[in-house]
């Protein structure tokens, strides 16, 4: 009978699935597995009996690897399981900087007791005109699972799309539309596109590559959009950027005290996984990976 600990309480979901040879403990210390979505386990005392560590989501940035792997702890992470609720929430991150939706909204409900708000919205909506995606240069950074699914949507609301990956993989290539500009230099990116998404993991060569010298190489007024992890740009840069005009938005979902509330950010908490399918997926090919290694000794990342 193994023993697993949730370390969040999304882990459960996947766990209600399935049926096996495990029992659910409160203390980490017996546990043969552990589940974990977003809880940071850097500063956690890795107990001696542990064999498994599985994340539901993507990003394994909130695990000792190093730690891991000196014990001979095994991490699965769930890749393309919460990609479709990312890239939902991306391309809901374009409309947001393009269209003033939140303004509206705001305006709406501060004027709800106006008995003429029909009237008075009519004098009032100039304030809150916006622009179109459509015809807009889209440049992704990253053509993971979550890069390829933005990469096409974007395609059929008719944007124009490049994009930059030195390890576009096989199966990537064939599932990318081949109207997607492939560029093998990312200056590419930032020197064409209207709006720059980053859909890359954080590691050595990608922490704060947004920052000044590439922004400096952006088109005036570039949007820049990040859903995967917030040390990919240099807030400080992006914020400078903004204050000059070059950079018109950024959407990010990771809020900290540089871009919380800060003119022309668009800051959500940490929600493009968030969704029911999303976190469904991921709790359930989590849960699955972990089980069939301590069942059966198979180490699958799907
Ligand atoms: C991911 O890395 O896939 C996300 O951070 C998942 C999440 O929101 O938990």
């Amino acid at each position: 009978m193994f023993k697993y600990h949730c370390l969040n309480p999304i882990a459960d979901i996947g766990l209600n699935k399935f049926t096996g040879n495990y029992e659910k403990t409160e203390n980490v210390n017996e546990a043969d597995g552990v589940l974990v979505r977003s809880a940071a386990m850097h500063d956690m005392e890795l107990p001696e009996k542990l064999l498994a560590v599985a994340r539901a989501g993507a990003g394994v940035n909130n695990i000792p690897l190093d730690k891991c792997a000196e014990k001979g702890i095994v991490v699965f992470n769930t890749p393309g399981a919460n990609a479709n609720g990312v890239k939902e929430l991306v391309i809901a991150g374009m409309l947001l900087a393009s269209r003033d939706i939140v303004g509206g909204i705001n305006w709406v409900a501060a004027n709800k007791d106006d008995k003429n708000i029909a009237k008075t919205a009519e004098k009032e909506k100039k304030n809150f005109a916006g622009t179109e995606i459509q015809d807009k240069k889209l440049g992704l950074i990253g053509l993971g699972a979550i890069g390829i699914k933005v990469a096409n949507v974007a395609r059929h609301l008719g944007m124009e799309v490049y994009g930059y990956d030195p390890y576009l993989s096989v199966d990537a290539a064939w599932n990318l539309s081949r109207d997607v500009k492939h560029v093998l230099n990312v200056d590419e990116i930032y020197e064409n596109c209207d709006f720059i998404s980053i859909h890359v993991p954080l590691v050595e060569t990608t922490r704060g590559m947004l920052n000044k010298d590439a922004i400096a190489k952006m088109k005036e007024g570039v949007v820049l959009l990040n859903f995967a992890r917030d040390l990919l740009a240099n807030e400080e840069d992006v914020i400078e950027g903004i204050k000059s005009g070059k950079v018109r938005k950024y959407v990010t979902d990771f809020p900290n005290t540089i871009t919380a509330g800060q003119e022309g950010c668009i800051v959500v908490p940490h929600l493009g996984a968030s969704t029911e399918e999303s976190e469904d997926n991921c709790a359930k090919m989590a849960v699955k990976e972990m089980m069939d290694y301590l069942e059966n000794g198979n180490i699958i990342n799907s």
